[in-house]
């Protein structure tokens, strides 16, 4: 091998049952399953190109160099998708990675999501190698938990698995992106870093968090609520559960020692209009992970009303509007 170069391009995804905790952290598994919608505005573009001349892997993210955990992150996973492929534990050559993020990085915008899911796919083919769906959703969870959904487009539920080794830990599409015109506002109320990641907010909160327990007892009977009432394409039931499950998943963290808190003032403001919207009749209900931007979910009907209510929220910087999106897929070179 002397040069091998590939593209892939994937969307972020917003859990409406969420992912908080793992129960093997080596391997990346989760405590809970979890149920996402792949968003189709929110795209990370990666290329990855192996190269026997580099003596060290070169990694830019939006044109620059990432910080050292971020690139040591990124050069793991290279290893781990080199070691699958070539079954082998041979050093691999270096790589050239240039990823870019069209939506602010890190600001609790599932940068990972996205970013992982296209580095899965462009690793493996740049590798030569084809991947089915489900091994590279396998693949893309070693790097972020979240990223194993977005290899699938539309509506998509995360495993809980079993197994031990992990290898029923993987996302399943649910439906397609065309099966329910929803869309998703995303309120954003600061679009700088996040303060403390997700990785490092579920531990806090698996360890100390006297709430954990409880979340853990209700995951999955959400997803089944969640599951049902998309089957029915019934947006009441699915709004309560959705917002049942971030306000859970928030309580936990909140109750861990030091509490985690990703809430501002205008992600609390934020949430009250929406839920007021809704009681004026609205088919819209709120979502946030762990950053301060707050995800509004609505049937398309409702997207201009929610967006012009979210705009005038004190605080809310931008609001971006996303419908569902395709899955992982290669670029054409
Ligand atoms: C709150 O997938 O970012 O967004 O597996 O540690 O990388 P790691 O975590 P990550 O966690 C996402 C948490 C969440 C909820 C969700 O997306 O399900």
């Amino acid at each position: 091998m002397h040069n091998t170069q590939a593209t892939a391009v994937a969307h972020a995804n917003i859990a409406l049952i969420k992912y908080w905790g793992k129960r093997d952290d080596k391997l990346n598994l989760p405590a809970t399953g979890s149920l996402s919608l792949t968003l189709d505005g929110l795209t990370t573009t990666t290329s990855v190109s192996f190269d026997s001349d580099l003596n060290h892997d070169c990694i830019k993210l939006n044109n620059q160099h990432p910080g050292e955990s971020a690139a040591d992150r990124i050069s793991a996973f290279l290893n781990l998708v080199y070691q699958q492929v070539k079954s082998t534990n041979q050093q691999r050559p270096y790589a050239q990675v240039n990823s870019h993020n069209n939506f602010p990085t890190a600001a609790g915008l599932a940068s990972s999501a996205s970013g992982f899911a296209a580095l899965a796919l462009a690793t493996g083919k740049a590798l030569q190698a084809s991947l089915e769906p489900g091994q590279l959703s396998m693949l893309a969870r070693r790097g972020s938990g979240s990223a194993a959904r977005s290899i699938f487009g539309g509506i998509v539920e995360m495993a809980h698995g079993q197994r031990k080794d992990g290898l029923d830990s993987i996302a399943t599409q649910l439906h397609q992106p065309d099966y329910w015109n929803l869309k998703v506002l995303i309120a954003v109320t600061d679009a700088g870093s996040k303060k403390i990641s997700s990785t490092d907010g579920m531990r806090q909160t698996m360890q100390t968090s006297p709430y954990y327990p409880a979340w853990i007892a209700g995951a999955q009977a959400d997803i089944e609520t969640a599951r049902d009432a998309i089957a029915a394409k019934d947006f009441e039931t699915l709004a309560n559960v959705t917002e049942f499950s971030t306000l859970k998943m928030h309580a936990s963290a909140l109750a861990a020692q030091p509490g985690v808190i990703y809430w501002n003032a205008a992600s609390l403001a934020a949430m009250h209009s929406i839920r007021d919207l809704r009681a004026a009749g609205l088919p819209v209900c709120f979502t946030m992970d762990a950053g301060p931007q707050v995800k509004a979910v609505c049937t398309a009907g409702a997207t201009s009303q929610v967006a012009e209510c979210l705009q005038q929220v004190p605080g809310v910087v931008k609001v971006i509007t996303c419908g569902l999106g395709r899955g992982v897929r290669l670029q054409p070179q």
